[in-house]
């Protein structure tokens, strides 16, 4: 009896399997229209499709097959009567598509096979393999059509007389080749350009050694693979991944557009966008001009410069670009050059590249040829290395905002308009509260240093009146300095045992004074290079800042190179070691976590639109959420605070700093933040105390998702109650559980203009009666780190190139 049943099963397998669409297709069988091959884990479909009058080849990822990612006969679109077409591998090897006999359209192997068969892989490959050869003679990777999977490699290789580049539909309806190509150039130093006919639109911006100078560093571990000879860059890919699907697409607007599969919900998450905005579209200010998105004025000549045409400059047509005010005085020998910082390297029209030398060597080149007009570093990398010179005019140069790489140019000018100039006319000058901040540092470290010389001991009060920093504020504030000794002595040496933390500035220790019991000595590393500017930050804001939910900053130390904060001790440590850990989970109700949660917005909104400076914090997370003993929550760690003023609330910068996993797109593609990145952070912290799983390693055991995406995907399930950590289930309030959970899916939208105020976000947690709209789309990336790597266009993380961004 159980024998038969097993038969009948396997029966019904067999038949299911038969009936399966295959991922082989053999000599003397075809496929017509309707029919398709399935790769083996039913990933990809191929098959014939018709967008418009005509019928294509193509291939579509299976669950979502409106996106067509290949098109086989894009230049043979057939047209007439579907009947009698097919698609064939003949015995040799070769593929047609034909009707009645006559070829539409054919693919000719490299070679004469034997035994071939035509199979379509689970990575978007539809290959046409050898028995005996153990290779592909035929393979769709090697001919992109608009997009570019993993795997297909873009190619420029004279030698080899192989170029593949993608090249964009006509129209969304009609696969034949559009306008648009987007490929290597290897003029001068390697970039990816995007070409509208002959018409150069975007350029990636040359290769650095790290990195396409254009596009941001992307963050280590993702892997792009990149094959370069004679500084020429022959091939680039992206690895194909099992994991994480994703695609660059070049549009037929022409813009390039990178997705990720989102598995869960089959549905294809758009991730970014070339170009970024109007310095990225080539050429922008014309000739001799810098392009930043953050000046009032978008293009702005070099110094030495002058708009060719002051009217068109002032309706703010750029196109013109800039002259010179003075010619330059090549003979006489005394032209010099103008330093212009963290700029996109102007294209690569005329140059001359030499890998061996260094910049003095190159500038003196560079003066003997009357032609030359700039020099620089092409490499980044070792402090920045080897000789690039441009001749003639120097275009599509943007300017990136704040220190990152160090691709700075140099610009050639008359010794005349270089005289008196020790300052870089194309310098960001630094926001005023900034500098005024630093003034500030300066005339109080000094000060501290002679009252410690006059009085030589203990703990010192210092009173110090504001001063240009009272436009602000005019209370006084106290600070307190104390002295290595004391801090030394409380830490017990700074011992290993008192260590409590290791932050991203250096450790952290506890230790304990007579006068203010417990504290917490934050011990800023020497070897970091930015520590002396955070600290300078961290002195000036948090001592303007008291709220009962940030942690007050008692004093500091200074003693030469030693720099440390000295902070309350909060004895519950930080918000992760509760809710992420097995045990003390259990300790912490829904009732505390609905107090931590309504302690941490309010802090937030204390720093965004409550003290008198606007701040950002920069670097939300549940680690820099410190608990005291009632469990209360303190925001830690202001250390990457900036101060903001009016109208400029939102800034870029390219030196990302920020943890993974908390980071809203938006600041991890494009280094923009604004108060609502925070917001972003506080929504990932809101999902992350209600469910108790963190978002960065989320890995549910069949997915591969984040935590946001898997509330995404409760939420639009209706089933929101199921984020809930099960160890609330005794004391949870489901009216507060869901209202946190649909404010943190507000605050982690994908768009920063959809995301809530702070304002609003305590409102809506703490009233019952708040109306709450629906949640857009969380801006949420597949845990891979291979996520991040935005597009192809740029990539590597990591200097190496084993494959990356
Ligand atoms: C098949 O492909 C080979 C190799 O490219 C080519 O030489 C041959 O002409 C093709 N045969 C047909 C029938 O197209
Ligand atoms: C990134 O990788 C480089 C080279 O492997 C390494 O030196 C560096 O420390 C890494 N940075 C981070 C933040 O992991
Ligand atoms: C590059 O510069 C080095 C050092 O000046 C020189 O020896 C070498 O010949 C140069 N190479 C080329 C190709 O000009
Ligand atoms: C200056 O450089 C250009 C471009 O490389 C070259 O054609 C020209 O011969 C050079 N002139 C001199 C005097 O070296």
């Amino acid at each position: 009896m159980f024998s038969i049943m097993l038969f009948k099963l396997f029966l019904c397998i067999t038949f299911l399997k038969l009936y399966d669409a295959a991922d082989t297709l053999f000599p003397n069988e075809n496929i017509g229209v309707g029919q398709t091959l399935v790769s083996q884990n039913q990933v990809f479909e191929v098959g014939f499709f018709s967008p418009g009058s005509s019928i294509f080849l193509g291939m579509w990822y299976k669950k979502t097959p409106k996106v067509v990612v290949w098109v086989a006969n894009r230049n043979n679109p057939i047209t007439g009567s579907a009947s009698g077409v097919v698609l064939k591998v003949s015995e040799y090897g070769n593929l047609s598509i034909s009707r009645g006999g006559s070829v539409i359209w054919s693919g000719n192997p490299s070679g004469v096979g034997s035994d071939p068969v035509l199979k379509l892989l689970d990575t978007g490959n539809l290959v046409v393999v050898d028995s005996t050869k153990q290779g592909y003679i035929w393979q769709s990777f090697d001919y992109p059509t608009d997009n570019w999977l993993p795997g297909i490699k873009l190619v420029d290789d004279s030698d080899g007389g192989v170029e593949r580049y993608l090249r964009s539909w006509r129209t969304s309806e009609d696969p034949s080749p559009g306008e648009f190509v987007y490929r290597i150039e290897n003029q001068g130093l390697p970039q990816l350009v995007v070409y509208r006919e002959t018409k150069k639109m975007f350029r990636t911006g040359s290769w650095n050694g790290l990195h396409f100078g254009g596009l941001p560093l992307l963050p280590n571990g993702s892997v792009t693979s990149y094959s370069f000879r004679d500084e020429r860059l022959i091939s680039i890919a992206r690895p194909t991944s099992s994991s994480v699907f994703s695609r660059t697409t070049l549009e037929p607007s022409g813009l390039l557009q990178r997705y990720n599969m989102n598995a869960r919900i089959d549905t294809w998450m758009h991730v970014q966008t070339y170009p970024r905005d109007k310095c990225d579209a080539y050429g922008n200010c014309g000739a001799y001009a810098l392009c930043s998105t953050e000046k009032p004025q978008m293009c702005q000549c070099f110094k030495g410069f002058t708009p060719k045409s002051q009217n068109d400059w002032d309706i703010q047509d750029w196109s013109g670009g800039c002259t010179r005010t003075t010619p330059l005085n090549c003979l006489n020998g005394d032209d010099g050059f103008l330093e212009v910082k963290r700029v996109k390297y102007p294209d690569m029209l005329r140059t001359w590249l030499n890998t061996s030398m260094g910049l003095e060597e190159c500038k003196v080149e560079c003066l003997k040829n009357c032609s030359c007009t700039a020099c620089a570093n092409p490499y980044i990398t070792n402090g920045g290395s080897g000789c690039v010179m441009w001749f003639g005019d120097l275009i599509d140069i943007r300017q990136f905002p704040e220190a990152g790489d160090n691709q700075n140019i140099y610009v050639r000018l008359p010794a005349s308009e270089l005289a008196g100039s020790a300052t870089n006319g194309e310098e960001e000058k630094k926001e005023g509260k900034t500098s005024g901040a630093k003034k500030l540092v300066v005339i109080f470290v000094a000060s501290a240093v002679l009252i410690l010389a006059v009085f030589g001991g203990g703990v010192l009060f210092i009173k110090r009146q504001r001063r240009e920093a009272s436009k602000s504020n005019d209370e006084d504030i106290d600070m307190k300095i104390f002295k290595l000794e004391t801090i030394v002595a409380a830490t017990n040496n700074f011992s290993w045992e008192n260590m409590i933390g290791e932050g991203g500035f250096g450790p952290v220790y506890k230790g304990s004074l007579s006068a203010e019991g417990e504290i917490a000595v934050k011990r800023l590393s020497r070897t970091s290079q930015q520590g002396l500017e955070e600290f300078k930050n961290e002195v000036i804001l948090i001592a303007k800042l008291q709220h009962r939910n940030l942690v007050r900053l008692l004093g500091c130390c200074i003693c030469g190179e030693e720099r440390m904060l000295i902070y309350e001790y909060l004895q519950n440590k930080s918000l992760d070691h509760f809710i992420f850990d097995q045990n003390r989970r259990k300790l912490v109700t829904w009732a505390m976590r609905f107090d931590i949660i309504m302690g941490i917005a309010r802090g937030l909104l204390y720093l965004h639109q409550d003290s008198r400076l606007k701040i950002i914090h920069r670097d939300l997370k549940t680690s820099n959420i410190l608990l005291d003993k009632d469990l209360n929550a303190k925001i830690s760690d202001f250390g990457l605070a900036r101060i903001f003023g009016e109208g400029q609330s939102i800034a870029r910068t390219r030196r990302v700093v920020g943890t993974y996993g908390y980071m809203a797109p938006e600041y991890a593609f494009y280094g923009k933040y604004s108060v609502k990145s925070d917001v972003f952070a506080l929504g990932v912290i809101l999902l992350e105390i209600v469910s108790g799983r963190k978002n960065r390693g989320f890995g549910q055991s069949d997915d591969n998702h984040s935590l946001l995406g898997h509330a995404w995907f409760l939420w639009r399930e209706n089933k929101i109650r199921e984020l809930m950590d099960e160890c609330l289930s005794n004391t949870f309030i489901e009216s507060q559980v869901k209202r946190c959970i649909h404010v943190g899916l507000l605050c982690v939208q994908k768009f920063a203009e959809d995301r809530p105020v702070m304002s609003s976000v305590v409102f809506m947690l703490g009233n019952d009666e708040a109306i709450i709209p629906d949640p857009k789309e969380p801006g949420f990336f597949p845990e891979e780190s291979s996520s991040f790597d935005t597009s192809v266009c740029q990539e590597s993380s990591t200097i190496t190139d084993v494959e990356a961004r």
